[in-house]
């Protein structure tokens, strides 16, 4: 493992560092903008009902303040649903790069909106900032992992894809701990704890022009060989990159014969069927594992739990959350995608019992509350382990590059969609302990389709994976079975074994 380690790490040149970086600001502020409306919700409603009085001289009736404030929380994902459907013309009109940074137009309006909305006396304003920011974040979450997957050496695609995961558990963290009220969580300063979304966004800015378009779109969609020679070139700190530029034409021939990829074709061609819905699949199983059932109400769900600080035990779970994504880090281009995601969907299936049992035994039996405490840090955990991160990469591997863009809204939408659905439908108040036997539910069947459906995509070039969709039965059930210890598996995109 070790020689495989340095010759991982001798890939990493500093300018595919610098471009997965700033790529993965855009991710930091998506985690930050989930993770930030948790805390500071009593404080804000305050706000709300001291602007309703002054427009009408009475108080906020509380059912109208109950609206307005799940309208705030859940307009962002709206947001995301709308704006992740155009992810692909954006990403084809202008380039993944350029994509990127005119998407920051969108963090700057949504941070500025919000950051003034107390100032404005204005609930509005606060509602459609969310907005904007979770249209940002839509299309961050298409962007960035397209971007990375493309620029990534193959045998490296799992790990830094999952650097999208991180930077997003990264800023969940974040929006965690700044959101407490000693320190930007309180009456005064909440503003500033909504506004600081712009800075990451400034910093994108001044480094994205550093950072080389991807390759494969220049090359593929633009056909500028002479531009992708040079951005391989930067990516790869080698001077000679023949061998990679003779895997992109091939992928690029293939490309050529087939119609345009349109999102209606994704659906019906037979090639792209099987891994849309794979792809749908896996983006559902991530959200309807119930994860943000835990990060929008875990205040909540810890106090009824009985914990005695529940706002430290939210940040202990989003600092398991990060543990988890760095465990994961490491082991993706070792263990592969398909097992790594089982075994999180396993894990966090017998977490949600253990969970829903103690929580159900709390009042006979109090030590209970600690196992339960325990068991959502492990739900978190086996969700870091593999649904987390990989479904949001996994898109982008499973597509070549004439129908990725379609395919990364077709998914994105998905996700964005069950997220929205979570969000609102999740009220644990509501629901009680029975609801993770649900969700316990849908993750066993997550389980048994992902045994069977989902191929190991480990260590293969694109060309190399989206072959084994196009009528190949043979290829098709040795992947369907996990047999993926073929000769590909050990296959760099060069060619050569590493
Ligand atoms: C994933 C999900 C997001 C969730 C987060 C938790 O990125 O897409 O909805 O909140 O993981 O870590």
């Amino acid at each position: 493992y070790n020689t495989d380690f340095k010759n991982y790490f001798k890939k990493i040149t500093g300018t595919l560092a610098l471009s997965v970086f700033t790529a993965v600001l855009g991710s930091l502020q998506f985690g930050y903008n989930i993770g930030v409306i948790n805390a500071p919700q009593k404080i804000i409603e305050q706000d709300y009902n001291s602007t309703w009085r002054e427009r009408y001289s009475e108080p906020i009736p509380s059912q109208t303040l109950t609206s307005l404030w799940s309208l705030s929380v859940a307009i962002f994902s709206i947001g995301g649903m709308v704006s992740s459907f155009s992810v692909g013309i954006l990403s084809e009109y202008f380039g993944r790069r350029k994509a990127m940074l005119i998407n920051n137009v969108l963090a700057f309006i949504g941070g500025g909106l919000m950051g003034m909305s107390k100032i404005s006396r204005s609930f509005e304003m606060m509602i459609l900032g969310r907005f904007t920011i979770g249209a940002y974040c839509g299309l961050v979450s298409g962007l960035v992992p397209m971007y990375v997957g493309e620029i990534a050496p193959t045998t490296l695609r799992g790990a830094l894809g999952t650097l999208h995961q991180l930077a997003i558990v990264t800023g969940i963290l974040m929006a965690q701990i700044l959101g407490l009220e000693s320190l930007l969580g309180s009456e005064q300063l909440w503003p500033v704890l909504l506004g600081v979304t712009v800075l990451p966004t400034v910093l994108q800015m001044t480094l994205l022009p550093f950072c080389p378009e991807s390759p494969r779109f220049l090359y593929i969609i633009r056909c500028q060989e002479h531009h992708a020679k040079s951005a391989l070139r930067r990516l790869t700190g080698r001077l000679e990159v023949s061998e990679d530029l003779a895997e992109m034409k091939e992928e690029k021939r293939k490309m050529d014969m087939e119609r345009k990829a349109s999102i209606a074709e994704l659906f019906r061609s037979p090639m792209y069927q099987q891994p849309i819905i794979i792809s749908i699949l896996l983006q559902l199983s991530q959200q309807l594992s119930g994860i943000n059932a835990i990060f929008y109400y875990s205040t909540d769900i810890f106090k009824k739990a009985g914990v005695e600080n529940p706002v430290y035990a939210t940040i202990g779970a989003g600092a398991v959350n990060c543990a988890f994504t760095i465990v994961s880090l490491f082991l993706v281009e070792r263990m592969g995608r398909r097992t790594l995601h089982m075994l999180g969907l396993a894990g966090m299936c017998i977490c949600a019992i253990i969970m829903t049992t103690a929580l159900t035994l709390l009042e006979t039996v109090p030590s209970m509350s600690y196992l339960s405490m325990m068991a959502i840090f492990g739900f978190v955990a086996f969700f870091e382990v593999g649904p987390g991160p990989i479904p949001w990469f996994f898109v982008a591997e499973l597509f070549s590059q004439g129908p990725r863009p379609a395919a990364m809204a077709v998914a994105g939408c998905s996700n964005w969609t069950a997220n929205f659905l979570i969000g609102m439908g999740f009220q644990y108040n509501l629901c009680g302990p029975y609801v993770f036997l649900i969700f316990a539910l849908l993750l066993l069947l997550f389980l048994v389709f992902t045994f069977f459906r989902v191929p190991e995509t480990r260590g293969k070039t694109f060309d190399q994976i989206s072959a084994t969709f196009h009528n190949h039965p043979q290829n098709m059930m040795d992947m369907d079975q996990g047999k993926h210890s073929t000769e590909l598996d050990y296959l760099g995109s060069d060619g050569t074994e590493n």
